[in-house]
């Protein structure tokens, strides 16, 4: 007559809903990505991000700082350059942006965990995250740029770099040259399963990194594909990668759940920046609970397999936890 089992039960109160829960988000799990630049006193804000900025070394170790008290325990940085050119040189610059950025955060928070953006868009005048020649994206000869980027991030001080190309070979090459070069204890985290996405739209404005001609369809992945997503990963893994990335978090959730499933390794997930800035614009015009919705997209990520989350809500969604 009456039902025996009463899921609501263990909804009636707010201490036995936490008693239960299954995914617990913590500030630990969350990777702060940031922009950064030369010069001195700058904190510009990006348009398409509200509440994200260009800084410059000084103030991105003020705002790390402030991170760090809030709960944040580890960063990603982009470089924003003051010059481009056809080969993306100064992606291995030991002076550029992101390398100044890495040392002074290094110094000011030992303890911090420092990953860098391994790719050449942000550096090369065509925009393009590989050589180009005649009009197309060459693999190989890419390669040994982005191994050289990566050991100058090192030299730096960063613990992880994060490749974000998605050419082929790429973490063998990387991995290669670290061990070379005295760099055996820096982790790559491969942005493995990497999907040609409209929601990296307000970051291409915000690194000026939009492609000048083309897309980047013939090395980023087809939306429409999962299996293929279990082969990069399974390769990047055999190369050398220690955690591997699934971008973007949320229309793929299906794939961080199978790209656990399958290898039961760490595996990270990345809530990209035309995610955040739907969730703020919407939150913005009153549609939407701005705090609400951002715990539930980031437990929604954790529950789906992710162990890790590079999120642009890092700092808040930590104040919010606390
Ligand atoms: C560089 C890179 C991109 C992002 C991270 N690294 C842009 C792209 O591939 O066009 C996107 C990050 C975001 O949208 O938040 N290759």
């Amino acid at each position: 007559m009456f039902p025996a089992v009463r899921p609501r039960r263990l909804r009636r109160t707010r201490l036995l809903r936490d008693l239960v829960r299954e995914t617990a988000l913590h500030p630990s799990d969350f990777v702060y990505p940031l922009f950064v630049r030369h010069d001195r006193g700058i904190k510009t804000e990006i348009a398409a991000m509200p509440g994200n900025y260009h800084f410059s070394v000084d103030r991105l170790v003020e705002e790390v700082q402030a991170a760090w008290e809030d709960g944040v325990r580890a960063v990603l940085l982009f470089g924003i350059p003051d010059r481009k050119d056809a080969e993306g040189s100064e992606a291995w610059n030991d002076e550029a942006a992101v390398q100044l950025g890495v040392r002074a955060l290094r110094a000011a928070l030992p303890d911090l965990v420092v990953i860098t953006d391994v790719c050449l868009c942000e550096y090369t005048s065509h925009g393009h995250c590989g050589v180009v020649r005649e009009g197309r994206v060459l693999n190989d000869p890419t390669l040994e740029l982005l191994a050289r980027a990566a050991v100058s991030h090192a030299r730096a001080g960063a613990d992880i770099v994060a490749p974000s190309d998605m050419m082929d070979g790429r973490v063998r090459a990387i991995r290669e040259a670290l061990d070379r070069e005295g760099f055996a204890d820096t982790v790559i985290l491969s942005y493995a399963a990497k999907y040609a996405s409209a929601f990296y739209g307000p970051f291409r404005e915000a690194a000026g990194s939009a492609p000048q001609f083309g897309d980047r369809r013939s090395y980023q992945m087809d939306p429409g594909n999962a299996d293929e997503a279990i082969r990069e990963v399974g390769l990047d893994l055999e190369e050398g990668a220690d955690i591997v990335m699934v971008k973007p978090a949320l229309a793929y959730l299906d794939v961080v759940r199978r790209v656990k499933e399958a290898y039961r390794v760490p595996v990270a997930a990345y809530n990209v920046s035309g995610e955040y800035s739907m969730l703020v614009g919407a939150a913005e015009r009153g549609w939407i609970e701005r705090e609400r919705a951002i715990l539930e997209v980031l437990t929604s990520i954790r529950r789906a397999g992710a162990d890790l989350i590079l999120t642009y809500h890092a700092r808040e969604a930590a104040r919010l936890l606390r």
